[in-house]
């Protein structure tokens, strides 16, 4: 959920100044319940001193929010995950995260999860028809396998491999709290090393890790079956959306002898000024 900038304007008006009020960012993340939620927020540096008084207020507004966390980094490393910093709240950050009637158990602490994505999620569950088999790679907590298996229930098979040891701990769960153990197959490891192992040919392939997913092209291109479809993530600079992640996409298919026909190019969200997270719909012959 976004909670809109006014909103807290409103709550802090009496508090901070009409200038420090324009430097609010335009919204914030809330994840989690009724019952428990978190919300994430961007505090920029000049409202630092303030940052337990706008905290306080989010928390007036919103009674289930019980963690306040300040955005202290962007998002680094293998795992995709950021520092945060608890400006007020318990110390507790794992939620238990609703979206399109699934269920996401996570500490955003520990995990890679963005509520955002929420949409882009549902559009790719939408495509998938009965009895495919699909390969998720880079599957985080599982809410692409399990908003897909909710969609489709007559999907056949999911395999869901995450590097990250706590995510992947986080999946089981997840598919358990969903019913959908005889669905999805989470594994942890590297996509590297366990795709050719799984020894199978997939109907679509998810390979959402935006920076990345192009270094394992090769591992998608060889387990997607005949006229298989790859959903493919890529960052790019909005004055040139597409290029280089159909470039890279198709240098790999005619390195293994493949040839590609793109179904599809989204913009999916933007990521900085001027940069979006773009999505290239594949299909493989
Ligand atoms: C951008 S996150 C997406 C997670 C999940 N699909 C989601 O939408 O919430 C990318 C995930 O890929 C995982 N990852 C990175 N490199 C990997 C690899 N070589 N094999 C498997 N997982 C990997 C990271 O730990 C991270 O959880």
């Amino acid at each position: 959920m976004l909670l809109k900038r006014n909103d807290l304007r409103e709550a802090l008006k009496n508090k901070l100044s009409p200038n420090e009020l324009l430097l609010m960012p335009r919204s914030f993340d809330i994840i989690g319940s009724r019952q428990k939620a978190i919300a994430i927020i961007e505090i920029p540096d000049p409202l630092k001193p303030h940052e337990k008084i706008i905290a306080k207020a989010l928390m007036q507004i919103h009674k289930n929010i019980t963690s306040v966390l300040r955005k202290h980094s962007k998002r680094n490393g293998i795992y995709r995950l950021r520092q945060y910093e608890l400006i007020f709240g318990d110390d507790d950050t794992e939620i238990l995260h609703k979206e399109y009637n699934c269920y996401f158990k996570l500490d955003p602490q520990k995990v890679y999860f963005s509520s955002r994505e929420g949409t882009d999620r549902l559009k790719i569950a939408a495509q998938v028809m009965p009895g495919e088999v699909i390969l998720v790679m880079f599957s985080g907590i599982g809410p692409l396998p399990i908003l897909i298996a909710k969609k489709q229930p007559n999907v056949k098979r999911i395999y869901a491999i995450e590097l990250n040891p706590i995510a992947h701990h986080y999946c089981l769960e997840n598919v358990r709290i969903n019913k959908l153990a005889e669905k999805i197959v989470p594994i942890q490891g590297d996509v590297r090393e366990v795709c050719p192992k799984l020894d199978l040919k997939f109907d679509r392939i998810l390979m959402p890790l935006p920076k990345g997913a192009h270094e394992f092209l090769d591992v998608a291109i060889k387990c997607a079956r005949n006229e298989g479809i790859i959903h493919f993530y890529h960052w790019a600079l909005e004055s040139d959306l597409y290029s280089e992640a159909e470039e890279s996409v198709l240098k790999i298919a005619t390195k293994l002898g493949r040839t590609i026909d793109i179904q599809s190019m989204v913009r999916v969200l933007p990521f900085a000024p001027r940069k979006w997270k773009v999505r290239l719909d594949v299909k493989i012959h």
